[in-house]
């Protein structure tokens, strides 16, 4: 009847899977930013070259953030100028001293 090992195969196969997801998705999930406006686009943008443990842990007033979103785009972060205003209102406003 059970001669075949297929059935646990499958079985061992999609346990893996189950386990492999439910493993991976706090990480996945785990946003250190505070919530609020235009949080998904600092969150994008962002998180392309660091953690954004680095932009949370921050507290910065305008002119600081000028100078990093600045300094940030010179590395080449994707951020056009008619992004700039929208990730400043965030920045300026939740992460402020
Ligand atoms: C193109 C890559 C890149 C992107 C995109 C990027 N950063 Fe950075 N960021 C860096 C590098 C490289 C450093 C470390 C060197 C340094 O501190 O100048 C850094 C460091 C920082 C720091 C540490 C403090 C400091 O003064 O250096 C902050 C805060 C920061 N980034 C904020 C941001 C924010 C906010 C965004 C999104 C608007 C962003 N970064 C997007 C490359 C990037």
């Amino acid at each position: 009847m059970w001669r075949s090992p297929a059935p646990l195969l499958a079985g061992a196969f999609l346990f893996g899977i189950v386990m492999g997801r439910a493993a991976g998705r706090p990480a996945a999930q785990q946003n250190p930013l505070p919530p609020g406006k235009n949080m998904e686009i600092v969150t994008g943008r962002c998180i392309i070259c660091h953690s954004l443990e680095i932009v949370a842990q921050q507290r910065q007033d305008r002119a600081g953030w000028e100078d990093i979103v600045d300094r940030m785009i010179s590395y080449g972060a994707p951020i056009p100028p008619e992004d700039k205003p929208l990730v400043m209102e965030y920045l300026t406003t939740h992460l402020a001293p």
